[in-house]
């Protein structure tokens, strides 16, 4: 089969599509066919190797984090899912696998694909909309009336975590380029900043919480709007130490280098009397399940910026890595 493979860590020149023999599903695994699948900033950080102090992976090795497709076979063990089933992953962080024709992914990291909803479009969902609902909902505790700030609401985290909070009844301001203003307007956000022109921090303040999917200056001036006693959960910034316990159930090495590396960053906190943490988020096929509901019921638009064939990946990873996706870019696979 075809797959796009990471041959070393590096700069693009170090990946390409190469034909590679088909996985063999283990006992509780799904042998998928993919048919489309969704790209990623974790995928060009993951080539350049900036992520190897949380996952290295033994080279060469056939890249892609989340897919959409159908079931080819079943391991033994798998009595939820059968051939020809529409399903859709983010697949397991230590297998990757999704830039493939098949992929084999444990069973409990899929969720079942609703007839309306493509597979384009359902590639596009799990790994950013699951980011954002374990913010939202399990790390920030969204509730009707929470009033959150979003920096960076166009890109693909950005466009689901707008109309999760909303759907959690909170009131949102978000940051954007006027590129993305109107699409993050569309998707419900209260108010827009353009951080083309527009600072901030000279307007926003008394959030209950903040969801950074920015990092660097954005993050470290993040602070800074929310009231005492608040949150401010990051994707983008720098891990700490619940980040090794929980999100990677790493032991007390792990958690010693993030309470180092965020040292600047939980001071910081703790003079605004604010919470800082980082998610790292967690791949759950009952989770997906719910997401998959929210878009049935017409409450979830997923927003696709660009589907490039599979023969394009590399344009489409180049695409990515500029920073200026409006949505998800997606990869098709042939047939
Ligand atoms: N820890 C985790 O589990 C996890 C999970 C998912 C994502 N992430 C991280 O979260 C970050 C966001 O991911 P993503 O998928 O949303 O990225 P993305 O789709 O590439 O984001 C692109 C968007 O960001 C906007 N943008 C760029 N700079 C901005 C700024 N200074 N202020 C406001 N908006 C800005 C761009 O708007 P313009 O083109 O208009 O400038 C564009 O619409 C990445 O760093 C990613 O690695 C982490």
């Amino acid at each position: 089969m075809k797959a796009f493979l990471l041959n070393r860590y590096g700069g693009p020149e170090t990946t390409g599509l190469q034909d590679v023999s088909r996985p063999a599903p283990g006992h509780d695994d799904v042998l998928v066919r993919v048919h489309a699948a969704g790209l990623n900033p974790v995928d060009f950080k993951t080539r350049d190797g900036m992520l190897k102090v949380v996952q290295r992976y033994d080279l060469p090795v056939v890249m892609g984090n989340e897919l959409a497709g159908t079931v080819e076979s079943c391991g033994k063990g798998v009595t939820a899912f059968k051939p020809g089933d529409r399903v859709f992953a983010r697949v397991p962080k230590d297998r990757m696998g999704a830039f493939a024709e098949y992929a084999a992914v444990p069973a409990d990291h899929l969720a079942p694909l609703p007839a309306s909803i493509d597979f384009e479009t359902a590639a596009g969902i799990p790994l950013a909309g699951l980011t954002a609902l374990q913010a939202l909902r399990d790390e920030l505790r969204l509730q009707p009336g929470s009033r959150v700030f979003i920096p960076g609401g166009a890109g693909g985290v950005g466009t689901f975590a707008i109309q999760i909070a909303k759907w959690l009844g909170a009131e949102v301001t978000t940051t954007a380029s006027p590129r993305g203003r109107a699409l993050v307007e569309r998707l419900g956000a209260d108010v827009v900043i353009d951080y083309t022109t527009q600072r901030f921090e000279d307007t926003v303040r008394d959030m209950d919480g903040v969801f950074d999917l920015i990092g660097g200056d954005t993050l470290d001036k993040a602070f800074g709007v929310v009231k005492p006693g608040g949150m401010v959960v990051s994707v983008a910034g720098m891990p700490e130490p619940v980040t090794a316990r929980k999100d990677l159930e790493r032991g007390p090495l792990l958690a010693a280098l993030f309470w180092f590396a965020s040292f600047g960053l939980r001071a910081r906190a703790r003079r605004h009397d604010v919470t800082y943490r980082y998610l790292f988020m967690h791949p759950s096929g009952a989770e997906l399940g719910e997401l998959a509901r929210l878009v049935e019921e017409g409450r979830l638009e997923p927003v696709i910026d660009r589907v490039f064939p599979f023969d394009a990946i590399d344009e489409a990873m180049a695409y990515l890595e500029s920073g200026h996706a409006k949505g998800k870019i997606v990869v098709r696979m042939a047939g």
